[in-house]
């Protein structure tokens, strides 16, 4: 079963993140990160931010989890624009060691199967940071999504353009397709971190730890991985049916074991 911690907000569990990231580096100076977008990681970006000031991480790799089709990648809501300004710029990164997903690729129907050799040539990901999305993608694997599916093209929901509306002047605005990792993909990572905060995720928390695992919920596929984390908040949490077990279990952990 993935360990559930229930934190008090989003900054506890960007905290509990990055120091996993930061023991980590620690270990391995050229380790493998993979950076979710959207709003659930940032948290995340800043604690590692601040907890890693005083580390080299000029080694470290990173792979983005998605990126959308048809949008000028300088746009500045590409994810290429938002992991530069999230990621690399705070962290002090190494540009060319951290990648997005090809998506301006003229040939899209192999960019994914490139993309994936990629970070099979990079030893593949040590951790790969996950939010979730109201209908349940992780990555944008939307209800449906094959577990064993590889990077592609993918077509977002209607929700999920809506819920991803507020980062555009105007909602048509919002591209209709993306390069995304597959469930196959993300199940590769050694550690899963899966984050998410408010009364909005609720639903789709309780139907990726506790529901049956189904491609109708495509991150229920954690439930396949044994090595998960999910940090969530009170919100998050409350739909969980074993929200007390959670909590018994992590206020018994010993401290030395990290997540
Ligand atoms: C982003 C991604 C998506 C988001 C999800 C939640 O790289 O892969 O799965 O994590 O849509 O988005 P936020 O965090 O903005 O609620």
């Amino acid at each position: 079963m993935a360990e559930i911690v229930i934190v008090p907000d989003a900054e506890a569990a960007g905290d509990l993140a990055a120091r996993a990231i930061v023991a980590l580096i620690e270990r391995r100076g050229d380790a493998v990160l993979g950076l979710a977008t959207g709003s659930t990681p940032l948290p995340v970006y800043r604690a590692l931010a601040e907890r890693a000031a005083g580390l080299d991480l000029a080694r470290v790799r990173g792979f983005a989890l998605d990126e959308y089709v048809g949008l000028d990648p300088a746009h500045p809501e590409s994810y290429r624009s938002v992991i530069r300004r999230e990621v690399i710029e705070p962290l002090g990164l190494t540009p060319e060691l951290v990648r997005t997903p090809p998506a301006d690729d003229p040939d899209l129907q192999t960019a994914g199967e490139r993309y994936d050799a990629e970070i099979r040539a990079a030893g593949g990901v040590d951790v790969q940071l996950l939010g979730i999305g109201t209908d349940g993608h992780i990555g944008f694997n939307e209800p449906g999504s094959s577990f064993a599916s590889r990077t592609r093209v993918k077509t977002l929901t209607r929700q999920t353009r809506a819920d991803n509306a507020r980062f555009f002047d105007d909602p048509e605005e919002v591209p209709r397709h993306c390069l995304t990792q597959g469930l196959g993909t993300i199940l590769e990572a050694r550690h899963l971190v899966l984050l998410a905060f408010g009364e909005g995720k609720a639903e789709a928390v309780r139907g990726a730890v506790e529901g049956p695992v189904t491609a109708m919920l495509p991150a229920s596929a954690i439930q396949l991985h044994p090595h998960v984390t999910v940090l969530v908040d009170e919100a998050a949490a409350s739909r969980l049916e074993l929200a007390e077990y959670y909590r018994d279990t992590y206020a018994g952990k010993p401290a030395w074991q990290g997540i």
